[in-house]
């Protein structure tokens, strides 16, 4: 058993966007004995879980579920569709897109990072908004010959709160009649944000189990399209674990090549039960998110802080980034908010380290959880010597009260 020098009481604020706190009803259900892989009751298993996920991407074409955490579907996207060498377009919106670049040059194809210029406040401008799709479609379209196989973008970034348009992207791509692969990172976006497989056109969509899903980190997603199990066929990059074939073939049956994580299933299960069964469906869930996103919002410019993200079109429903004045250190704020009152809250990666800190609201959250983080930032914030101009309590108070949920936000247990 992990030792720790004390045990704060009450529950701990994990205010991270991801991994977002796993509700009771996932824990227990994550709590059944582990079975038999090659079982009778585990193919049922397998293949309700296979049925469930595909409604949650909204696809209707295969959903390969890995043993590993994001990163790891990041490199089966890439390396399922793509040769050595093969040029890729990428779009920077923050570290994670960035992280995603720097994988494609590890794998040895070739990305071409495309960006606004410039910086505002100190964060690089593109850091502060979604992608564009009228820089990807003008590449494109200089891309006479077709040399790029694919575009990858981040739906939902969540190292700066900024969801962007993949039906946009989609329609980009199109415009340009270019053949190239559309692959999304939607780890932080799916089961929060609006999002649709099939009908943007999407050929292959990354996602994990840590954020909207609700479960503990550690099993990740490719939902394919028809092109993208085609272009499987032909490319060369090296992968035999991260291989599409073999999974989606034994799938067929509920049951995997290798010995997937039984339990982590059994949680898959029982999330899919909660977001498909909610009343009003993945519209209700998407709302929820929204509207917790719009109260936060509310409350950070009553602080008189920044949010992060520039463009109020491509607010994230799931994090806000908050912008710390000129000369104060976040992440000394952050530390002051989690030593004092025992709430975690998402640190500034990459370019943005020191300058920002995100405040998760996605899954397993409600109105008065959000009220108690807002609070606790609010009592850091001042402590930190931060000058405020309002109450950010306050505001998502009267946010909330005013704007009551469109649904219930109990679920049936
Ligand atoms: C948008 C995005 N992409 C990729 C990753 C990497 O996923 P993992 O940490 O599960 O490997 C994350 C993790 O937070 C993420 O938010």
């Amino acid at each position: 058993m992990l030792t720790l020098d004390y045990h704060p009481t009450g529950r701990h604020f994990l205010q991270i966007p991801g991994p977002s706190p796993v509700p009771d009803r996932i824990l227990r259900a994550m709590s059944l004995p582990t079975i038999d892989h090659r079982g009778p009751e585990f193919g049922a298993l397998g293949l309700k879980v296979l049925a469930d996920i595909k409604k949650v991407f909204q696809t209707r074409h295969p959903v390969v579920i890995y043993p590993a955490s994001g990163t790891g579907a990041w490199e089966a996207a890439l390396s399922n569709v793509l040769s050595p060498g093969d040029a890729v377009l990428m779009y920077e919106t923050g570290h994670f897109a960035s992280l995603w670049h720097k994988m494609a040059t590890r794998l040895g194809i070739k990305p071409e990072f495309l960006a606004l210029p410039g910086t505002e406040h100190g964060v690089p401008v593109s850091w502060r908004r979604g992608v564009q799709p009228d820089l990807i479609e003008a590449r494109l379209k200089a891309d006479a010959q077709h040399q790029i196989k694919a575009v990858c973008v981040v739906h939902n970034e969540t190292s700066t709160g900024v969801t962007s348009d993949i039906a946009a992207v989609r329609r980009a791509i199109d415009a340009a009649r270019h053949p190239a692969l559309l692959l999304v990172d939607s780890i932080s976006g799916l089961a929060s944000a609006d999002y649709r497989h099939d009908e943007w056109g999407v050929d292959v969509t990354v996602s994990g189990s840590q954020k909207g899903l609700m479960l503990p980190p550690g099993m990740s997603f490719n939902a394919l399209s028809p092109k993208a199990l085609e272009a499987s066929k032909t490319a060369t990059l090296p992968k035999a674990f991260w291989a599409w074939d073999e999974i989606v073939e034994m799938n067929k049956g509920g049951y995997w090549p290798y010995t997937p994580n039984t339990n982590l299933l059994y949680g898959l299960s029982e999330a899919c039960d909660m977001l498909l069964g909610q009343p009003g469906g993945l519209e209700a869930v998407f709302g929820r998110h929204r509207r917790w996103g719009e109260g936060v919002r509310a409350g950070v410019r009553a602080w008189g802080l920044q949010i992060q993200c520039a463009d109020a079109a491509v607010y994230s429903p799931v994090l806000t980034g908050v912008l710390m004045p000129e000369g104060v250190d976040a992440d000394a704020v952050r530390k002051l908010i989690y030593d004092r009152f025992d709430c975690s809250l998402g640190t500034g990666l990459g370019r943005v380290k020191g300058r920002m800190f995100r405040i998760g609201h996605l899954g397993d959250c409600n109105d008065l959880t959000l009220l108690a983080a807002l609070a606790g930032c609010e009592m850091g914030l001042k402590l930190s010597g931060v000058k405020l101009a309002g109450s950010a309590v306050q505001a998502a108070m009267d946010y909330f009260a005013a704007h009551p949920a469109a649904q219930p936000l109990t679920q049936a247990a």
